[in-house]
């Protein structure tokens, strides 16, 4: 059983990740959500996973964190996800529920200390959350067994030519927690676009219940760009990480010494990674593991399916 807390800028993308651990109670135990500006403003995050949780009667809690990067300026991402950070479902009413009186990092060190046992952390948006917890409470290292990031990129970038949206909007707090003693799964870029889903799936996407007509509704206003630019899949990139808890074997993984870019102009939050072999490069104390490519059809079953589950809940 994975035990897991979720940090997320819930993000249209994130949401759907969300849904798929949902969908695999018997292998994930979600033990709380906590948000972080990212996609858009963190009151809106807080607000999108609270009105899909009521959307299903669901009730994990939600403890809201940063609301600016550590240092940098805010850039939202609200050209994918529009203004509310969760555009196109218009059918989900805002909720009754309030995020945790505390703030995240706050309600994260208690969960953590409490926890008899070691708790995996899954963040799908900038690390701000992640950096100032394990900054502000170092003892809490001890506890986290490992975070599986959605982030960073071997090479591709978004953000700029070779940097991730999660990582360049808050390259100081990257730095923070990759030069920590976390042990990290980085599902970057290129994991995730090769776990694209087909817009003519999408398209023939028949809702049979609540979850997939809410997938189809997020998918539809999520794939507008991919149709712009003439693109025939669209990748879903925070459902890697969750889908990497589900199914291992269907990535492939390498292992890189890694560092981010905090003084760059080009490369400003570029997760360096480092194929400099022993003979350039001293020993590397806590190399990460890079996620570098996976079963498309397997990704694409799995993540359909996880749907229909939640349909016949
Ligand atoms: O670069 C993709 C990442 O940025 C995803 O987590 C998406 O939700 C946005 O946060
Ligand atoms: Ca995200």
């Amino acid at each position: 059983m994975h035990r897991i807390i979720i940090d997320g800028d819930p993000g249209h993308d994130d949401i759907l990740a969300f849904l798929v651990a949902l969908a695999h109670p018997e292998e994930i135990e979600i033990l709380a959500y906590t948000t972080v500006v990212g996609n858009a403003r963190v009151e809106d995050c807080s607000r999108n996973v609270l009105k899909v949780q009521d959307y299903f009667g669901i009730q994990i809690p939600v403890a809201q964190g940063y609301d600016q990067p550590l240092t940098r300026e805010l850039h939202l991402a609200g050209q994918f996800h529009g203004p509310s950070g969760l555009d196109g479902a218009p059918f989900l009413i805002p909720s009754k529920r309030k995020v945790e009186g505390k703030h995240a990092i706050e309600y994260l060190k208690d969960i953590l200390e409490k926890s008899e046992q070691k708790v995996e952390i899954v963040s799908m948006g900038p690390l701000t959350n992640i950096a100032m917890l394990i900054k502000t409470y170092p003892q809490v290292i001890d506890k986290i067994e490992r975070l599986i990031m959605m982030g960073g990129c071997f090479s591709l970038g978004n953000a700029l030519a070779k940097s991730e949206f999660n990582i360049f909007h808050d390259p100081e707090a990257a730095k923070i927690v990759f030069d920590s003693p976390l042990k990290i799964v980085m599902a970057g870029i290129e994991s995730c676009f090769a776990g694209s889903i087909l817009l003519k799936d999408i398209e023939e996407l028949k809702p049979e219940g609540r979850a997939t007509y809410l997938l189809k509704s997020i998918l539809t206003f999520y794939s507008q760009y991919a149709y712009k630019n003439n693109w025939d899949r669209i990748p879903i990139f925070d459902v890697t990480p969750i889908m990497y808890l589900l199914k291992p074997e269907i990535f492939r993984e390498e292992e890189y010494h890694v560092e981010v870019e905090i003084k760059g102009e080009l490369t400003l939050g570029m997760t360096v990674c480092d194929q400099r072999g022993p003979v350039y490069l001293p020993v590397v104390e806590n190399p990460k593991k890079v996620l570098m490519d996976c079963d498309r059809e397997e990704f694409s079953r799995e993540f359909f399916a996880s749907f229909r589950r939640l349909d016949e809940r």
